[in-house]
């Protein structure tokens, strides 16, 4: 017979203590917690709990009723006790096992998601260090630009038509009214480095110049405020549009594939004569003419063009000793064609399941 039974056979015909057993165990039953289980443990066995109001009561029974109920509250005691116990494992196995769940240890780890290089860095830097393995030294110039730099040393003094064509951010003028070499702007184009390095160099020059530029233009797919360019030049004795030419198709091979060809168009900048457009031809169907190209066989990437003798003269070079060529990838316009992107916006968003893909 188990404790239980044996109580129940105490309490037959003594309904209140069979209640308070009863109760007693159904209160340790309904134990949610720890913290339940305390509570139940101070009002079933604490000085003021049921079962020493039990003993308290025997006081003034005869020694029949005092056996009976000193058995039931000792027994009780003995029960509420173990069912504690009992229930108390139970409770720290259910919560053992549901951190188990919540930290598997079996289970593989989870990567954390590492950053990358946003595909415009990615770009620049392979055009870059393109020039660089053919020999080009790297230099940086300011995004906040004299309008000397930017204009007026290439070749396009003030109302020069050319500068219409640059809807230019300036950061300060000295006259509202009157465009002035002394402005202050953001640079519409890397051009500007050419004088910059020019000016406090002397040739053989061979540099390349990555970087930003800004031009107040509405943003659409294929205009942005803000864009990058990397601008490319070599100065020295004897360098002609042939160098320009073999070096341009070593680029375009290097980055778009080695069956690639280039072709020139004759083009205009103030700060080039002769000038020329460059097109590489499609990677997407070889030139036959595919969705990348518009049909067209030929990707425009670049401009180009030998230097004006007359941007020499202002960084005091003599035209008559020296010749150069200069040129001016898109980095969004080569990125797109590159990975097929129809929408340059997407680079400036920054939605990141656009630019995980990269
Ligand atoms: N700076 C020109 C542009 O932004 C590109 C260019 C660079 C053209 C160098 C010729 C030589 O359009």
């Amino acid at each position: 017979m188990d404790d239980l039974e044996k109580l129940n056979e105490l309490t037959e015909g003594r309904p209140e203590l069979a209640r308070l057993v009863q109760e007693s165990l159904e209160e340790i039953g309904a134990c949610r917690d720890g913290e339940d289980l305390e509570h139940a443990r101070i009002r079933l066995l604490g000085k003021k709990g049921t079962v020493t109001g039990l003993f308290k009561g025997l006081a003034g029974l005869t020694t029949g009723d005092k056996k009976v109920l000193g058995q039931t509250g000792n027994l009780l005691r003995k029960l509420i006790e173990e069912r504690l116990d009992e229930k108390g494992r139970e409770l720290a196995g259910a919560a053992r096992s549901q951190a188990g769940r919540a930290l598997d240890v079996t289970l593989p780890g989870r990567r954390p998601r590492i950053g990358h290089k946003h595909l415009l860095t990615q770009v620049t830097e392979e055009i870059t260090s393109i020039f660089v393995s053919l020999g080009y030294q790297v230099v940086v110039g300011p995004e906040v630009e004299l309008d000397y730099y930017n204009f007026e040393a290439l070749n396009q003094p003030p109302y020069h038509p050319a500068r219409s064509l640059h809807d230019t951010l300036y950061v300060s003028r000295k006259d509202p009214h009157r465009e002035s070499p002394d402005d202050v702007l953001l640079r519409t184009h890397t051009s500007p480095v050419q004088v910059r390095v020019m000016e406090s160099r002397r040739p053989p020059l061979y540099v390349i110049s990555p970087g930003k530029a800004y031009r107040k233009d509405e943003i659409d797919a294929t205009h942005s405020a803000m864009f990058h360019q990397v601008e490319g030049f070599a100065v020295g004795t004897d360098i002609t549009m042939g160098h320009l030419k073999g070096t341009l198709e070593v680029f375009a091979r290097k980055l778009f594939g080695e069956e690639r060809d280039v072709r020139f168009r004759p083009h205009f900048f103030p700060f080039t004569e002769p000038s020329a457009e460059v097109d590489v031809s499609c990677h997407g169907c070889g030139g036959s003419g595919c969705a990348i190209c518009k049909r067209s066989g030929w990707l425009e990437i670049l401009g180009s063009g030998m230097i004006d003798p007359r941007v020499f003269e202002y960084v005091g070079y003599d035209p008559e000793e020296y010749t150069g060529f200069a040129f001016g990838v898109g980095v969004e316009r080569v990125a797109m064609l590159k990975y097929a992107i129809d929408d340059m916006r997407v680079f400036f968003e920054n939605d990141a399941r656009f630019l995980r893909q990269y």
